[in-house]
């Protein structure tokens, strides 16, 4: 039977989703937590840099006593061309599950397609379903529930906004994204989503309602390098306090992290009353636990 991955939101059920949000909140609760990774060994495949994935994951696993292996794609034989196919073979064969942070969400298919054991997406070029997963965690411990009823994206159409956009059609909530012309969410994904997320046309009606205002850096690690340019495209992109103002009484303010300050939020807005952005990090840690669980022991 070919192993459950974790690759984006396609495949999960609504059930599976809230499952594993109740289940990263209990284990977030305990001081002692069990033991339920013992004897497994997690890989950790990144070709792209990273503070919060790999730790959540190395720690997340350590903690429920299993253990993690780190390893750099420029380190293996990938790098010098061996097939993707291949590593995921060998790979599969010696641990009990993956994750993969990468520019290609083609290759983590790939690998996933070839590996006896699950594959986990710690990003790639098109998703980032693991840090959706801990906003809507910390959506739900703030409000003791996860009734959203809207969402409000500010800046680039990126990876982190195509799981939220995958997200929406999960939980039925809708998507006000707010994107500069050229910047707008993968077309594919958009119309997959249509019921549920809108482009629009100004940062007051995004953020008018909504519960949830989040925002990411106008330049992803799979893009150029940022341009004079683009920074004048972006300026207008970007959260501070005032525009919590536009939001739902006692809406959060999420950003995935690293953070631009100055750019994409201004630099009270992380420290703000609204902002969750670290509980929001830190439940990368128990949310990811949770998925290892309902990867490998269900
Ligand atoms: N939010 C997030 O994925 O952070 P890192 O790039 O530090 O892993
Ligand atoms: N969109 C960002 C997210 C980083 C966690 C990137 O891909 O660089």
């Amino acid at each position: 039977m070919s192993p459950k991955h974790f690759l984006n939101f396609t495949n999960l059920s609504k059930k599976d989703l809230i499952n594993i949000i109740d289940r990263g909140l209990e284990l977030k609760t305990m001081v002692s937590k069990p033991k339920s990774m013992e004897g497994k060994i997690l890989g950790l495949l990144f070709e792209k840099p990273s503070t919060r994935t790999r730790i959540s994951f190395e720690a997340g696993m350590q903690r429920l006593g299993g253990s993690a292996l780190f390893l750099s794609g420029q380190e293996l034989q990938m790098s010098r061309g061996e097939p993707i196919s291949d590593t995921a073979k060998v790979m599969s064969s010696m641990l009990d599950a993956i994750v993969i942070r990468t520019d290609s969400q083609e290759n983590l298919e790939m690998f996933a397609a070839n590996s006896s054991v699950p594959v986990i997406s710690g990003l790639s070029d098109v998703y980032h379903p693991c840090q959706i997963m801990a906003d809507l965690m910390t959506f739900k411990e703030v409000n003791k529930n996860l009734n959203i009823e809207k969402v409000c994206w500010i800046g680039d159409g990126n990876n982190v906004c195509h799981s939220y956009m995958e997200a929406a059609q999960i939980l039925e909530f809708q998507l006000s994204i707010f994107c500069p012309k050229g910047h707008e969410p993968n077309a594919k994904i958009l119309e997959s989503s249509k019921n549920f997320v809108t482009i629009s046309s100004s940062k007051e009606e995004a953020l008018s309602d909504a519960s949830i205002v989040t925002t990411d850096v106008w330049t992803s690690m799979n893009s150029a390098k940022q341009s004079k340019e683009k920074e004048l495209i972006f300026k207008d992109f970007f959260v501070d306090s005032s525009a919590m103002n536009f939001s739902k009484e006692g809406s959060i303010f999420l950003h995935c992290l690293p953070a631009h300050r100055g750019e994409e939020v201004s630099f009270e807005m992380l420290d703000h009353p609204s902002s969750k952005v670290w509980m929001q990090a830190e439940n990368r840690m128990h949310v990811q636990e949770a998925i290892l669980e309902y990867l490998l022991l269900d």
